[in-house]
């Protein structure tokens, strides 16, 4: 009997995948090498945009299609809105809501297996053997207006930093080399559970010093933190210990002020560059990406205007530009009205490419020359050469074969553009 998982949507998706995995392998799955060897399908659900969902009805209709010739079994589970719940309970024979994984085995009717207490009880079956994702909190309390988030997976909820620390020394005594710590709001880790948790600074601090003193180079990276909450102490925190990996994600949604009030965003542009200078006057060598949502409702050509200029100013390495999609039942889909044409979406969404690609580029020119440590991950599509990530996750060209996988090498920068590095192994 075999399982196949699609996970969609973010990092968070992936490792909560890694617990599903667990769940069907106790009671007896094995990983199918593909959908079609599959005798149970499980997709993890992302709905963050509609075009995500999208797929999902898609995909789901050629699987019932399959049912008729052959038994197979599908659920759903991850993110999901409960306008989609409801569609998803006809066309799935299982949605398994997050905190029901744990119940996986009593679902499918297999019993003899223990099951944990709780979600983060499970040993999650990991996709790498060298770079472990590791939640940290699940859940956001912000409610930025046009957000999924805190009606798929509710409220925030941190968890025990006993537990995480337990995991990390896990990983790092199983020479993992690469950890990232997930939430969608970092920076208030352990504000739900005042005086009994550490906060993230103090979180962070405990991982750095594990991380330091594991025998094997590690890097750490953590995603997300919040402008609003993000703090001195986390980037000092951050620029004391070499394993914590210099490598920033802070969103900034739009640079003009209106919108990120009526996102609910609660910073202004100009405590978000305060924030931004204060990180990379701790770290000079931070690489730093962003997210924006352009077309959000009744952004006007003025105020994009003003997302361009926070665009340049940001002087970003990388961005994860999307444009805006109404999420039914979040704040701005039921009072605000999507003004913004598709087409006007995809301009601009191009225009921000175009500044990206522009200082990415002048990041990236920055690096030739230089001697950077970067941990190889898989075969490039050119043959003979292999990609691997800096630190500041920048994806690296070089010539080398698979014995390299999860490895870190000193790589010369000789060549770059905007999305890419080009090295040699140096030695
Ligand atoms: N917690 C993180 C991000 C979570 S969602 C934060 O606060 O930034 C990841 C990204 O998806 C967001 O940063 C946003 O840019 C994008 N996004 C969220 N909802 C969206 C929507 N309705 N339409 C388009 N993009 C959206
Ligand atoms: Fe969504 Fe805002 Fe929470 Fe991020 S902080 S997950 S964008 S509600
Ligand atoms: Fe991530 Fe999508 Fe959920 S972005 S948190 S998987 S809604």
């Amino acid at each position: 009997m075999k399982y196949f998982l699609h996970p969609l949507g973010c990092a968070t998706n992936k490792a909560d995948a890694e617990r599903i995995a667990t769940m069907l392998e106790t009671v007896g799955y094995s990983a199918a090498e593909s959908e079609k060897d599959a005798n149970i399908i499980g997709i993890v659900a992302c709905s963050i945009r509609q075009s995500a969902i999208d797929r999902i009805y898609g995909k789901v209709h050629n699987w019932n299609k399959r049912k008729d010739a052959e038994q197979l079994i599908t659920f759903v589970s991850g993110c999901i809105l409960p306008a989609d719940e409801k569609k998803f309970l006809k066309l799935f024979d299982l949605v398994v809501k997050l905190d029901q994984v744990p119940q996986i085995p009593q679902m499918l009717k297999e019993y003899g297996a223990v099951a944990p207490q709780n979600f983060w009880e499970i040993n999650p079956r990991r996709n790498s053997t060298f770079k472990a994702l590791i939640p940290i909190q699940n859940g956001c309390d912000k409610f930025c207006t046009y957000c999924a988030v805190p009606y798929t997976r509710g409220r925030e909820v941190s968890r025990s930093s006993a537990d995480i620390l337990a995991e990390v020394e896990r990983v790092l005594s199983e020479g993992y080399k690469q950890i990232t710590l997930l939430g969608q709001n970092v920076n208030s880790y352990g504000l739900d559970k005042p005086g009994e948790e550490l906060h993230f600074a103090q979180l962070l601090d405990a991982i750095g010093t594990l991380a330091d003193n594991a025998p094997q180079k590690v890097w750490v990276h953590y995603t997300s933190p919040h402008p609003r909450d993000m703090t001195a102490e986390v980037l000092d925190v951050q620029a004391k210990h070499p394993s914590l990996a210099n490598y920033l994600n802070l969103p900034l949604q739009s640079g003009n002020n209106d919108v990120l009030k009526r996102m609910n965003r609660r910073y202004t542009v100009e405590h978000y560059m305060e924030v931004l200078d204060m990180a990379r006057s701790k770290i000079p060598t931070m690489t730093v990406s962003t997210d924006i949502i352009v077309g959000f409702c009744g952004e006007t050509p003025e105020q994009f205007e003003k997302t361009i200029e926070a665009m340049e100013r940001g002087r970003y390495d990388l961005a994860f530009i999307a444009q805006y999609s109404p999420r039914p039942g979040a704040v701005a889909e039921k009072r605000f009205e999507d003004t913004v044409s598709k087409e006007e979406k995809v301009r601009r969404d191009k225009t921000l490419t175009e500044v990206l690609k522009r200082t990415a580029l002048e990041n990236n020119q920055r690096l030739v020359g230089k001697i950077i440590p970067v941990l190889v991950e898989n075969a490039s599509r050119k043959s003979g050469m292999m990609l691997g990530r800096s630190e500041g996750l920048k994806s690296v060209e070089f010539a080398g074969d698979e014995s390299l996988i999860g490895q870190f090498i000193d790589m010369k920068i000789t060549q770059a553009d905007s999305w890419r590095l080009y090295g040699e192994k140096y030695i």
